[in-house]
Parts: C-alpha cells; structure tokens; sequence
C-alpha cells in the first residue's frame, strides 16, 4: 500500500507548526512563565529550545523519515531484531496520556467561545468572572460534553487523511491563528499598565529561579515543540524526500516560540495591567483575559477572536496527538483508517473524562498526591517526554551509523549540512546528558 505524504511543503510546515504551536504555547506558556518568575524563566526556555529542542526535533525527522512508518514501525524498519520498537509503545501511551488531558481544557475552549459570542462576560466584576470559570468547570456533564464534542470533532478531521484532513485543516487554520495573535499583542500592549507586564516576561530576575523552574523550562520546551514522544516522527514519515529536514525544524521552532512569546506578550500585560496574579496557574487565560475583554473597546469582537484562536491551536496540536495512534493501528494492525480513527478517539476520550472530572466530582480521587489532570499533565511533559528525548538521541546518535543519519539531513546530499558535527555532537552527548541531569535532579539525586 503506498503511503500518503504532504502534498506541498507549505503544507508539511503548517502541520509541524500545528502540532507544535497549540495550548502549549497560549494557555501553559503565559501561566508557566507567570509562576516561574518571568524573565529568568523564558532565558532557560530559550536555551532549551535552541540548543536541545531542535538537535531532537531533527532526530525525530531523521527517525521518522527514514523509517516511513509511524513511531513503533519505524523503530522495527531502522533496527530490526532489537527492542528499540519498544520506544513506540511509549509513543502511543504518551499520546494518549497528552490528548486527554488537552481534550478537557480544549473543551473549555470551546464552552468559552460559546461564552464569548453570548456575551457573557459583559458587566461582570471580577469575582462573578472566577465564579463562573469554577461553577463551569466543577459542573459535572458540561465540560465533559464540550470535551467529547472536541475529541469527535478531532476524529472527524483524522479520518480523512493526511492531505484532506490533516494538511487542508492546517493550511487555513496556522495562518489565520498568527493573524488573530498580532492583533490581540496590538491591543494588550497599548494597555494602561501595560509595561509592567512586558518587564516581567523580558527582564530576567534569576533570585526566582530554583531547579523545579529549570525542569519546568525543559518539561515545557519538550511539550510545546510536540518532542520526544514520536508525533513529529508521524509527521515526518509524510515529507517528501526531496525537502531539506533542517530547513523546515527551524521554521517550526522559531514559530513556535514567536507564538509562545506573542501569547506572553498578549497575556501577562492584560494580567498586570487588571492587577491579576500572574502565578494563578492553569485558569489564568480563562479567568484574566475575559475580565479584559470586557474592559476594552470591541471587547466583545476580541473575546470571540481568541477563544476561537485558542481552539484552531488546540485542534491542530490534537490532531498530531491522535495521529500517532491511528497510524499505529493502520499500519501495524491493519486496521482500516476509519475503525482506528474510532477507536483511538473513543479510548482518549475515555481516559479524558477522568481527567475533565478532576475539576468536579472526581477532584478528590488522587494519585501520588494528585488529581488525575495534574498527574496527567506531569508525568507527560516532566518525564515521559524527556526520557523519550533521551531515547531519541540516543537512537540517532549512537544506534544509526552516522552516514545514514547524514544522508537523511541531507536528503541524499542534495542540501549542505554545515553543522552536522555539532548537530551529532549534541545528540550524542549534551541532550542526552543535560536532559538527565536535569531529570535526576527534579527527583531530587543531583543536587
Ligand atoms: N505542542 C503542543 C502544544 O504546545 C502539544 C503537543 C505535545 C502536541 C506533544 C503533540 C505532542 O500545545
């Protein structure tokens, strides 16, 4: 069976864009940043992006490509005999621990969109606003229907493929997102009060700075890149042969970052100009911007246009999350595209009601001192996704010989590939090293 691909390589780049930009970068940036300390914050985040994020994207590429498959078979194609396949058991497992902790705030989303174009906001003090963000999301069906609406809503698009699916849903979808996130910087930086916001997320204070920051830096380098758990190594398998693999990572990373750095640049100036606390965690951008919409000229035309932007960023994130479970069943169980859309979405949208009634009925059912949400969102970005960055590196740096890894890069030495001594460096030594350092020390072994 041939296999589809992106039909261009604008196409190719929105996808990798899509999976990377999305909640990660709007909704877990600005409030990451907001209880890390800003500034000190964003300078390890940045690091980590340029210097790790994108040796590991890479290796996702060159994995990926080369192996033609999804994460499970292309390990097996590239080291047949070995154990390596294993890696792709932890593809799928992270997708599916990721994808249904998303679903439930996408699903919040979308309740607030509906919020948005009910004017619902409107004349609300700020109290009545947190009240309504709690009332919501403690409510024991609403949120799960908005969650299992949006998971439905993903399976639909999955189901037509990578070209009209995925690639069609993408192409109108990035761009229009990068349009909608300048005209709400536009307007949160003329704010009164503004500039405190912007100090915070530029001037770096280290004295705030502790270990659980750096990891917290990595974990979410790792997350919004979409690193280290084989959905970039999906993507990848669909690029033609001829694109140049590094060209296209670091268009996806830098835009990654611009958009990260645009939605701190759009919130955090909101959030101090209303006097908002920057550390309120996961409900910052449902609880501060509506409160600022509300304040605004047009106010009600800027509630709807982020919300939907939220939602555009969350569904093409989502997409590349179950993908990588329906390509595993499609190509490796043979099952046809559609019973595997049906079936990944119907497990992830199962495991995500547990997580959508951590806020609820379930928020004292813990593990390890967590509710399932929380426990979800850490294991994933925290651990699975750096040790599955080390496993990664490790493949391509040590496992591969290195003229295969060179002749991937190259795209059969059709495109120069000037640091592709740093790149190997990196992989074999600094990521891998720096990633377990950092793992050991959040558990408290390195000092
Ligand atoms: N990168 C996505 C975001 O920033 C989340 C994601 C993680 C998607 C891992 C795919 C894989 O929201």
């Amino acid at each position: 069976m041939s296999r589809e691909n992106f039909g261009s390589r604008f196409g190719a780049i929105m996808a990798l864009a899509g999976s990377a930009v999305g909640l990660g970068n709007i909704w877990k940036f600005p409030y990451e940043a907001g209880s890390n300390g800003g500034g000190a914050f964003m300078l390890v985040y940045l690091f980590f992006v340029f210097v790790i994020g994108i040796p590991v994207m890479l290796s996702e590429f060159v994995i990926g490509r080369r192996g033609q498959r999804n994460p499970f078979g292309s390990f097996k194609t590239l080291a047949p005999g070995t154990r390596w396949f294993w890696f792709g058991g932890l593809s799928i497992f992270a997708a599916a621990i990721i994808l249904s902790y998303y679903g439930t705030v996408a699903g919040w989303t979308l309740e607030y969109v509906a919020y948005a174009i009910g004017d619902t906001f409107h004349g609300r003090s700020s109290e009545d606003i947190g009240q309504l963000f709690s009332d919501f999301v403690s409510n024991s069906y609403k949120p799960l229907l908005w969650q299992v609406g949006f998971m439905v809503l993903c399976g639909i698009i999955i189901m037509s493929g990578v070209k009209n699916g995925i690639e069609r849903c993408v192409k109108t979808m990035m761009p229009a997102l990068f349009v909608l996130i300048l005209l709400l910087d536009i307007r949160a930086c003329t704010l009164d009060g503004a500039a405190e916001g912007l100090k915070f997320l530029f001037v770096p204070d280290f004295s705030k700075l502790t270990f659980n920051s750096v990891l917290n830096a990595l974990g979410q380098s790792f997350f919004s890149l979409s690193l280290g758990m084989g959905a970039l190594m999906t993507y990848a398998s669909y690029i033609s042969r001829n694109e140049n693999l590094t060209g296209i990572s670091v268009r996806v990373v830098v835009a990654d970052t611009f958009v990260s750095i645009l939605a701190g640049m759009a919130i955090l100036p909101a959030v101090f100009a209303f006097g908002v606390d920057p550390s309120a965690g996961p409900n910052l951008v449902y609880i501060t911007l509506p409160q600022v919409f509300d304040a605004m000229p047009l106010g009600y035309v800027w509630g709807i246009v982020f919300f939907v932007l939220l939602t555009f960023a969350a569904l093409t994130s989502a997409i590349s999350l179950l993908e990588v479970c329906v390509a595993y069943l499609t190509e490796e169980l043979k099952f046809k595209r559609l019973s595997a859309t049906a079936l990944s979405t119907g497990v992830i949208a199962a495991l995500g009601v547990l997580c959508t009634l951590s806020f609820g009925p379930m928020r004292d059912f813990t593990i390890f001192g967590r509710t399932f949400f929380d426990a979800f969102d850490a294991l994933s970005s925290n651990i699975v996704l750096p040790v599955g960055g080390i496993f990664i590196c490790l493949f391509v740096g040590w496992k591969m010989k290195t003229m295969s890894v060179y002749s991937e890069l190259s795209s059969g030495g059709r495109y120069p590939m000037g640091m592709f001594r740093i790149f190997m460096f990196i992989v074999k030594y600094i990521a891998p090293a720096a990633i377990l350092l950092i793992l050991l020390g959040a558990i408290g072994i390195v000092k």
